[in-house]
């Protein structure tokens, strides 16, 4: 790595731990992701562990809760401590329309997801975050991973140069760029939005790379050309960079809840033509700055 590129590392690693009184916290590395025990997420939560968990949450981007038994009720009462609700696009032709069943048959040829991306930034005002509660793991007992990444180092490890290039450029994200190839289900509104290519994280303020190969479409500054080679290269940043990712190995009755505005996520499709299945929630979140 580039010397700068450890100086980023560093200030992350760097920077001081929260101490959290109601649960029990465990890094899943030192950059992103942790394990919370010592909570029962079925349950009303006080006022301590919802403070505790904000905490959490803004520190560590991705938490892990195992071994929870959550209704559908249960599983939306906890999302909306954090926020209002987010309906699914395009709404599920029965059942709750807050409810996104992820799903994997025998038949599945892919699964929703299987590419680096953040949750809705193709909408005007992103989602804060998503919480995913699988039930069911494939048969084998393994396979099924989830990867995230830390686009606020993403950021900060760019050269400076680069970094001072991106700062002020924007970049249009189109819900139907994930669509390339296929034709989208029926009732899907495919949104449409500029952001920031580099955003302020609207709690903490921290600098974050928000493009991703899902969503992301141009760079309105730039040339298509230019905008072509340089959304490609800054899609290959998380990839390249194992450094910038935390893994979650599933077990059953296990809810993680990231933050969609700073860290994207991988659905790791390995396991067919076993089944996995699980319940995803999401959170509106608003608009977001430079
Ligand atoms: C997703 O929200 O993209 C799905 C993640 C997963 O299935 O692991």
């Amino acid at each position: 790595m580039e010397s700068y590129e450890l100086e980023a590392v560093e200030r992350v690693t760097a920077r001081p731990r929260r101490e959290y009184t109601t649960f029990a916290v465990d890094s899943l590395t030192p950059v992103i992701g942790a394990e919370v025990s010592g909570i029962d997420l079925s349950q009303e939560l006080s006022d301590e562990q919802l403070r505790d968990l904000k905490a959490a949450f803004l520190d560590h981007h991705v938490l892990v809760f195992r071994e929870q038994i959550l209704t559908q009720e249960q599983h939306k009462r906890f999302a909306g401590h954090f926020g209002e609700l987010r309906p699914v696009n395009p709404p599920p032709p029965e059942g709750d329309p807050y409810i996104l069943e992820i799903s994997t048959t025998p038949e599945s040829a892919n699964v929703a997801g299987n590419g680096w991306h953040a949750d809705g930034t193709a909408d005007a005002e992103p989602s804060l975050g998503s919480m995913l509660y699988i039930t069911r793991i494939p048969e084998p007992g393994s396979g099924g991973d989830t990867l995230f990444a830390n686009m606020h180092l993403a950021y900060e490890m760019l050269s400076p140069a680069l970094r001072g290039f991106l700062d002020g450029l924007t970049a249009v994200h189109d819900g139907l760029v994930a669509f390339q190839g296929y034709t989208p289900p029926p009732g899907y509104v495919a949104p449409k939005s500029e952001h920031p290519l580099v955003v302020r994280h609207p709690e903490t303020d921290r600098r974050l790379l928000y493009v991703n190969r899902a969503y992301t479409a141009r760079i309105p500054q730039l040339s298509p050309d230019e905008s072509r080679a340089l959304l490609d290269m800054l899609f290959n940043v998380v990839p390249s960079r194992p450094m910038l990712t935390c893994r979650v190995r599933w077990s059953p009755n296990t809810l993680v809840f990231w933050d969609n505005r700073c860290v994207q996520h991988h659905a790791t499709y390995d396991y067919y033509p076993f089944t996995r299945y699980g319940q995803r929630v999401a959170i509106n979140g608003g608009p977001l700055k430079g």
